[in-house]
């Protein structure tokens, strides 16, 4: 049978496309992926978060900003619709040490972006979300919530101060 230069052409080149789609397919099953959630954190039980109750949890301390010898661990419960701490007062930390942050949520997804650095992540309740930064100036980055959360999604957001 006698079959067309150009036509046999097209019939590689979409066998070419068929592999390469499988291919990406057997890649996002079972290669390393991209990380849309720094899940590193581990796990909680959001309604220990909701209710407040800390010290039954291995991962997640009561939210604030504690120093430690290695740099600042700062504890961030994002939640219909504040950041705790972050919006009722900002979240304060020293520039030029290693702020490592760990945030979740006792209630659904949120979002958390430091505007003006590449801090963006999502927090997704029972996770969380650990992450480390080290602001080299001082002054105010705000915190975004970039998922939608709800009726007051708009209106979620706080303050990371950096001082001396
Ligand atoms: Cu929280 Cu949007």
């Amino acid at each position: 049978m006698h079959v067309h230069r150009f036509e046999r052409l097209w019939f590689g080149a979409s066998l070419v496309l068929i592999v390469a789609f499988i291919g990406t397919i057997i890649y996002g099953a079972v290669g390393p992926g991209i990380a849309m959630v720094d899940d590193s954190g581990g796990t909680v039980e959001p309604s220990v978060i909701a209710d407040g109750n800390y010290e039954q949890t291995d991962n997640f301390r009561e939210p604030g900003v504690y120093d430690t010898e290695d740099g600042v661990d700062v504890y961030v419960v994002a939640r219909q619709y504040l950041f705790q701490p972050g919006t009722s007062e900002p979240i304060r930390v020293p520039a030029g040490e290693e702020i490592s942050f760990h945030v979740t949520s006792p209630d659904v997804t949120h979002g958390f972006n430091l505007a003006g650095t590449n801090v963006n992540t999502m927090v997704i309740p029972g996770q969380v979300a650990e992450f480390s930064v080290t602001f080299e100036e001082t002054g105010e980055h705000g915190i975004v919530c970039h998922e939608y959360c709800g009726s007051g999604h708009h209106t979620m957001e706080g303050k990371v101060v950096v001082v001396e």
